[in-house]
């Protein structure tokens, strides 16, 4: 059922594209009229933290082209490729609603096909360290997908979430190390009402595990007001993170904070330093980051608006 705009009328569907040919027929037809194209790479299953991104985008480019793409690259053996929620008609509405102008949403067949055997490795200890210690060749196959994105769309922007704080890292330094010239725009974590951070895997999580993994924004605010009040030893902030998520039952695989560039462990932070979290309710996996000093303690924020344009917390590559 066609989606309704604000003002009552049915969206225009955006134009499907659904092979790399296809998206870059279409951005250079764009490019070709002068417009900027805005580009965000997601895995669909459409969520806030997503709409905030193509809301930013829609606000700085004048065409937007949302890309959904189960990306089998980037999941290991054994992780959640098969139950990964795929909800591409829910999605598309959602894309319309937002007047979003291109959705491009290819078969593995068509991104990949049988011969292609080409991978994109950032080869720097921004990969080898957190989600490169328990996701052994993930990053190779996000900066794999997200090259070939970039290399397809050409966009003038591409957008992505602070929630994934080391993929941004990943993302922003394959831009500048490939001479994209294509500007990555960081946007903020968009959280639900009681502080856990918007995520497609949140629906894996039944009623009870939900309310117990607000122990992660819980740990995560108890360390930004210990930064408030001058606490600077990283290894009692991670502590405060690690305490509630231990009496929740969730399992930690890491807290750490980290040098906001390198995503070295630092034993001293300073204000702009990450405190990066990952764990594990049951069978799914969650992860969430604060950067100390400047982000809002989670709980207690007010929820994120996601009915408005977030700011951008980073901009690389602009002139
Ligand atoms: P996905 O998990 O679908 O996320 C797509 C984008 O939305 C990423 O940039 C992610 O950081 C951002 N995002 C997710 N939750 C968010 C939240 N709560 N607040 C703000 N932004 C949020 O990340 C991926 O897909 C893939 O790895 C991808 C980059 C598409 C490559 O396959």
């Amino acid at each position: 059922m066609p989606t309704a705009t604000a003002n009552g009328r049915p969206a225009d569907p955006p134009r499907r594209l659904g092979t790399p040919e296809e998206l870059r027929r279409w951005s250079e037809r764009c490019r070709a009229a002068g417009l900027r194209v805005g580009l965000v790479p997601t895995m669909g299953a459409l969520h806030g933290g997503h709409l905030s991104l193509l809301r930013r985008a829609r606000a700085d480019c004048d065409r937007v082209v949302v890309s959904i793409f189960v990306n089998p690259r980037q999941f290991g053996p054994g992780e959640d490729i098969d139950r990964y929620p795929r909800r591409l008609d829910e999605d598309l509405d959602m894309l319309a609603a937002e007047r979003v102008d291109a959705a491009f949403a290819p078969t593995v067949e068509a991104m990949f096909g049988d011969l292609n055997a080409t991978t994109v490795r950032v080869d720097s200890a921004l990969t080898t360290t957190l989600e490169g210690v328990y996701r052994p060749g993930h990053f190779d196959g996000v900066a794999t997908v997200v090259a070939k994105l970039l290399i397809a769309c050409r966009p003038h922007r591409a957008y992505f979430g602070q929630k994934d704080a080391q993929q941004c890292a990943v993302v922003r330094r394959l831009a500048r190390d490939l001479d994209t010239g294509v500007e990555i725009a960081i946007c903020p974590v968009v959280r639900d009402h009681d502080g856990l951070a918007l995520s497609s895997r949140n629906a894996y999580l039944d009623a009870d595990q939900r309310r117990r993994a607000v122990a992660i924004p819980a740990g995560l605010s108890a360390a930004a007001a210990a930064f408030a009040g001058r606490e600077r030893r990283s290894a009692i902030l991670c502590e405060l993170v690690r305490r509630p998520m231990d009496d929740a039952g969730l399992t930690v695989d890491y807290v750490a904070a980290v040098d906001e560039k390198s995503f070295a462990a630092v034993d001293v932070v300073a204000p702009g330093c990450q405190i990066l979290v990952a764990g594990r309710m049951g069978s799914t996996r969650l992860i969430d980051v604060i950067r100390l000093g400047i982000d809002p303690a989670p709980l207690g924020a007010a929820p994120s608006r996601i009915s408005q344009v977030p700011g951008v917390i980073a901009i690389q590559g602009r002139d």
